[in-house]
């Protein structure tokens, strides 16, 4: 794809997700704006990307509506993936609204001020809240019930009235489990490959908390970005997706990959502990509706993916 001459902000620019997504950006040729309080990012993500293209840092908050209508004035396309994580709005659901929900629509406020042509926000597959059915295709009631996932609907609905209203383009993307180099370590579901990683290395069994039959649904993350540039690239608007593998993994099954993969096969086994309550239990999305309408499909196996986290791992410990 070939973005020469546009100007594309990338809100969360620094964090797992966004930096992926700037990268690519920067071999498409953009000028990007990396938006990010930094509060989980970091800005050695964005390092290779800057010293390969076009990269400013822009060190703010989505809640500070100056510095927001600042970085967005000029903009084509912006890549909206800042946002409170799972565990911080459990913890502090006021600050879910303040940032994911208020945050966004000071975005969208501005993004419609500023004429951007097209906004692709990262939603989540947390809408869906525990599965009544698998796999889960975008029709899938919004069983949600924590904070978290009531933002994501918040902001799909935002989309939404901004488009009806505005006309501002966009596309909404339902990420199921996103994995790969630069995963924060603390990201609920997916920081169970860092606890396992981290038992493998010093040769102890991997902990798996309940009896491991919990399942995700694993996304590389460049891929990931790969369908966010798609989502311009297509003249696809007012719409949500899952983005997803379609492919169900058991937390037991990922245990067993990570323990071959450190070529520990035979030495070491999972060990299982009673469960940590609060996630849900089966997580399998549909791939088929990005697929039909993107031309997207996850192509990265969970091995090869797995590969790259290792390396990455060994790479940031030296
Ligand atoms: N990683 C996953 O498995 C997953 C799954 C579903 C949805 N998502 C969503 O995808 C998006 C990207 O996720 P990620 O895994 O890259 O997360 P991440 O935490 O790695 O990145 C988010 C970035 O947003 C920044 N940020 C947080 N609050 C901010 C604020 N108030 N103002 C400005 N910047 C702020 C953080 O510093 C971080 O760099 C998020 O919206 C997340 O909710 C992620």
């Amino acid at each position: 794809m070939d973005l020469k001459g546009s100007r594309v902000l990338v809100t969360g620019g620094a964090g797992l997700v966004g930096s992926h997504i700037v990268d690519r950006l920067v071999k498409a040729g953009a000028d990007v704006v990396v938006y990010d309080s930094l509060i989980r990012g970091r800005e050695k993500h964005i390092e290779r990307a800057s010293s390969e293209g076009r990269v400013e840092m822009v060190k703010a908050d989505l809640r500070d509506t100056d510095a927001l209508a600042k970085a967005v004035d000029g903009t084509d396309y912006v890549f909206h993936q800042a946002s409170a994580w799972l565990r911080q709005c459990q913890e502090n659901p006021r600050l879910s609204l303040d940032v994911t929900i208020t945050g966004t629509f000071n975005l969208l406020e501005a993004c419609v001020k500023y004429n951007v042509k097209k906004v692709i926000a990262a939603s989540s597959s947390s809408v869906y809240g525990e599965g009544i059915y698998l796999p889960t295709d975008e029709m899938h009631p919004l069983n949600n019930d924590l904070f978290y996932g009531a933002a994501k609907v918040a902001n799909e609905q935002h989309y939404r009235a901004f488009y009806k209203k505005y006309g501002l383009d966009y596309v909404a993307f339902r990420y199921l489990n996103v994995f790969g180099p630069r995963q924060p370590y603390q990201a609920a579901y997916m920081d169970v490959v860092m606890h396992f990683l981290n038992k493998i290395d010093a040769d102890e069994s991997p902990i798996v908390r309940g009896d491991g039959n919990a399942t995700v649904d694993l996304v590389y993350v460049d891929d990931v970005a790969h369908a966010n540039l798609l989502a311009v690239e297509k003249p696809v608007t007012n719409e949500v997706f899952n983005i997803c593998s379609g492919v169900e993994t058991t937390i037991k099954e990922l245990a067993e990959i990570l323990i071959r993969l450190r070529g520990k096969e035979g030495k070491l086994t999972p060990a299982f502990e009673a469960m940590d309550a609060g996630l849900v239990s089966r997580r399998q999305g549909s791939p088929d509706k990005a697929k039909e309408l993107l031309g997207f499909e996850a192509t990265t196996s969970v091995e090869e993916g797995m590969m790259n986290v290792i390396k990455w791992r060994a790479e940031s410990d030296s």
